[in-house]
């Protein structure tokens, strides 16, 4: 092969090299790969173009002896040097900055289970408090004697029930926050922006068992005109494993509170 067609060659399989790594960057962005993928592609197609040159060059004169094994070395450390110049020229992944991306949603987690165990704490100890005083007051008002025991049970048990109720309608309401059941679920005509049923009437619908079945095991039960979600598993079966027990008690209780008949909440089918 003559120099001048050579160098011809060399041009023409650039420019393909070139035009290749283009397409495979504009796929590559299409598809959402990250930069430093883009990037490794179009160093490919350069590399293939590169391949493909070589195979045209004009043979070199043959090396003997010693001289061969200094061209064996130098050619190893040729290439060598760039492969890591290479490698090290291109982004490098950095362990710090993934392990201040999980730091991240781990600190906004635990400042929520701490949150939402403190509130709860606090919910109990008022509703204990509450419960003391309204004997204390009982006792105060009988003055002693043995009715006490018998007197103080009956008025004192009810508003501290109602409060414990209060209590875990709001831990439940707080919950269905936590949880954001509302990115799926429409209520008070908020949320749902991934179309599951909204859930304003489901206290008339289901009990509390059923309802405590449905978070658990979300297969359980197929609200009506939902065949296709359902089919898909579109809601998760995870809350078994986020979710204890008392949250998920006060998150039922908040359900069954829900009963405004206007609003269209699909039947639930029991599947299993
Ligand atoms: C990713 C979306 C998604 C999330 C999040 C989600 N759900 Fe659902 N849910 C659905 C879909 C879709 C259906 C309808 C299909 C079915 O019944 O499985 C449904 C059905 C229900 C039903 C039955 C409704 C009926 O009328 O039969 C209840 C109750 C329910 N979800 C409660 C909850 C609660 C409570 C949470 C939060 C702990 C929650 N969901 C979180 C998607 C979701």
């Amino acid at each position: 092969m003559t120099e001048h067609s050579f160098k011809r060659t060399v041009i023409r399989n650039s420019a393909i090299g070139v035009g290749v790594g283009l397409i495979l960057v504009l796929v590559a962005r299409v598809t959402h790969f990250p930069v430093v993928f883009q990037m490794m592609f179009f160093i490919y197609a350069m590399l293939g173009a590169f391949v493909f040159i070589l195979l045209d060059a004009p043979s070199m004169k043959r090396l003997e002896g010693s001289r061969a094994v200094i061209g064996l070395v130098v050619f190893y450390l040729v290439i060598s040097a760039v492969y890591i110049g290479g490698a090290a020229g291109l982004p490098q992944y950095d362990p710090e900055v993934e392990k201040g991306k999980i730091e991240k949603v781990l600190k906004a987690r635990r400042a929520r289970t701490q949150q939402g165990k403190a509130e709860e704490l606090i919910a109990r100890a008022r509703v204990l408090n509450e419960r003391a005083t309204g004997i204390e007051q009982q006792l105060k008002a009988l003055g002693g004697g043995v009715q006490v025991a018998a007197g103080a049970e009956a008025p004192t048990s009810a508003p501290a029930a109602m409060s414990a109720s209060g209590d875990l309608l709001a831990l439940g309401k707080e919950q269905w926050e936590l949880q954001e059941c509302y990115n799926c679920h429409k209520l008070f005509g908020q949320g749902g922006k991934k179309r599951g049923p909204e859930l304003d009437n489901i206290g008339n619908l289901m009990t509390p068992a059923d309802l405590r079945q449905k978070i658990l095991d979300p297969k359980s039960w197929m609200a009506e005109g939902f065949e296709k979600q359902y089919k898909k598993g579109k809601m998760p079966d995870k809350y078994k494993d986020l979710m204890f027990d008392e949250e998920i008690d006060a998150l039922v209780t908040f359900l069954s509170s829900l009963k405004d008949t206007s609003v269209n909440t699909p039947k639930p089918v029991k599947m299993h």
